[in-house]
């Protein structure tokens, strides 16, 4: 595909070098055109010599050694002369403006410079936007034509793009199959490794994924910041690539016929649309199972959010059975609904995945590995203490956290959530501990890290 030579011709001669992206201000057309054009943007430039040519020239006739030439948007061009020299100023001269040690005059001569000038640049605009109407009619013939190249040369771009990525990151070829699956070894989400390697140097964990006609669900568990939703975008973002005719960020990647991705993600208000949060994340869900295939992927991220736990458990098993059941399609189902985690038991092609973590002392480290089994705990108090949540808070809920526990295993008692920790029990940090874990040594000034020091003595229990 080759532009029609005389179409070259004819942008090469009637464009700008570079362009403006649009006309509306101007920069498209060429210099040597169109001699109207060419005038009207030479008053613009010469605008300045002008001036200066004239104020020398007002100098020597009337002697006025500080007179000035010049121009504001309120007011025009105007020659101001100062108070003492006003005796000097020539017939000629029409008063414009007062101030209190001046007089600013306009002369016939620059009157008409004014008025030439201040039109000038809109007619350059209106004459350059004619010029390329004009411009656009010519190209009649040609659009066909550039619409092609156009098209091939995004193609092109888009290609050359994700071959650079594939070579650069590693990404290794998809391969498509009959038989419905969705297998990925050492899958990764391209985004987050990046932007990992960016701010911290630290690498990604890879993870594999294996889904096929008997294990269709994933029920995904496991800490807040463990990792969930990054596994479950990954494997839409390579499922997505791949379908493009991309590599993806994989070490192997076996994929069946998928005949779309659905989402439901993140909690965003659409209040203009007048939807509440939770309206919302209904209607996507509705959405998504009543479209869904068996040839589907399907990304449920934390389902049921919205509303109060009961209700939200209920329509997340609600969500999930249909999904197994009716939908059968291939879908990952992050949860923070502990129960879920029962449902492999009865639903026998869901499986029970969690992202992994690990504690250290009262604190948890995130390991970022998928693997098989429910997750063991929520981490929901550590996760907060990683936060900085305050100490009084973090150790009222720890107590809450062991008296729901515990009346849960016990018959269904009253537990009273807001009763406070006894003393005896607050076994989390000391308010020293608590207060020096919140300071950051190196955003601290000589004096504040003082300051810092006394404040932490003050907070020692008087002995
Ligand atoms: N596989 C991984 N390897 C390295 N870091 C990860 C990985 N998955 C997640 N992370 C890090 O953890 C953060 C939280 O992950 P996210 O998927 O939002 O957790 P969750 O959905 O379980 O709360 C991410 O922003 C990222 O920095
Ligand atoms: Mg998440």
């Amino acid at each position: 595909l080759t532009p029609p030579t005389n179409c070259a011709e004819l942008l090469q001669m009637a464009l700008l070098e570079e362009p403006a992206a649009l006309v509306r201000d101007g920069g498209v057309i060429a210099d040597g055109l169109d001699a109207e054009l060419d005038e009207l943007r030479g008053i613009q430039t010469n605008c300045d010599a002008f001036l200066l040519d004239l104020e020398t020239r007002e100098k020597e006739r009337t002697g006025i050694a500080n007179l000035r030439v010049q121009f504001n948007k309120v007011h025009g061009f105007y020659i101001e002369v100062t108070q003492g020299q006003l005796d000097k100023v020539p017939d000629d001269y029409r008063r414009r403006q007062t101030l209190k040690n001046a007089e600013r005059f306009i002369t016939p001569e620059l009157k008409t410079f004014e008025d030439k000038a201040l039109s000038a640049q809109e007619r350059a605009l209106a004459r350059e936007k004619w010029l390329y109407e004009g411009l656009l009619d010519q190209l009649q013939p040609f659009v066909p034509a550039l619409t092609a190249l156009a098209q091939a040369m995004a193609s092109l771009d888009v290609l050359c793009a994700l071959t650079e990525r594939s070579l650069t990151l590693n990404w290794c070829a998809p391969e498509f199959t009959k038989e419905p699956c969705i297998e990925i070894r050492q899958g990764r989400h391209p985004v987050v490794e990046a932007r990992l390697a960016e701010m911290s140097g630290a690498s990604f964990i890879a993870n594999d994924t294996v889904l096929g006609p008997r294990q269709r669900l994933q029920i995904i568990t496991g800490p807040n910041m463990g990792g969930k939703s990054t596994y479950m975008r990954q494997v839409a973002l390579i499922v997505l690539l791949a379908s493009i005719g991309s590599h993806v960020p994989a070490s192997r990647c076996r994929l069946g016929p998928i005949d779309a991705i659905h989402t439901r993600i993140g909690a965003a208000d659409d209040l203009a649309n007048a939807q509440s949060t939770f309206m919302l994340e209904m209607t996507e869900a509705a959405q998504i199972l009543h479209s869904a295939t068996p040839h589907s992927l399907v990304l449920m991220d934390e389902i049921g959010r919205g509303t109060s736990t009961f209700d939200g458990l209920a329509l997340a098993s609600g969500i999930a059975t249909h999904l197994h059941n009716k939908t059968q399609a291939f879908a990952l189902f992050a949860t923070h609904y502990f129960e879920l985690t029962e449902f492999p038991a009865t639903h026998t092609a869901a499986v029970n995945m969690h992202v992994s973590a690990a504690e250290s002392g009262a604190s948890i480290v995130f390991l970022h590995e998928l693997q098989p089994g429910p997750a063991s705990k929520s981490y929901g108090v550590q996760v907060a203490r990683l936060a900085g949540m305050p100490a009084a808070v973090l150790n009222h809920a720890r107590h809450a956290l062991s008296a729901l526990e515990a009346g849960a295993s016990e018959s269904r008692q009253q537990v009273d959530l807001f009763a406070a920790p006894p003393e005896a029990e607050a076994a989390g940090p000391s308010p020293v501990e608590a207060a020096l874990a919140q300071i950051n040594p190196d955003a601290l000034s000589p004096r504040e890290a003082l300051d810092a020091l006394y404040a932490l003595q003050r907070l020692l229990p008087k002995s």
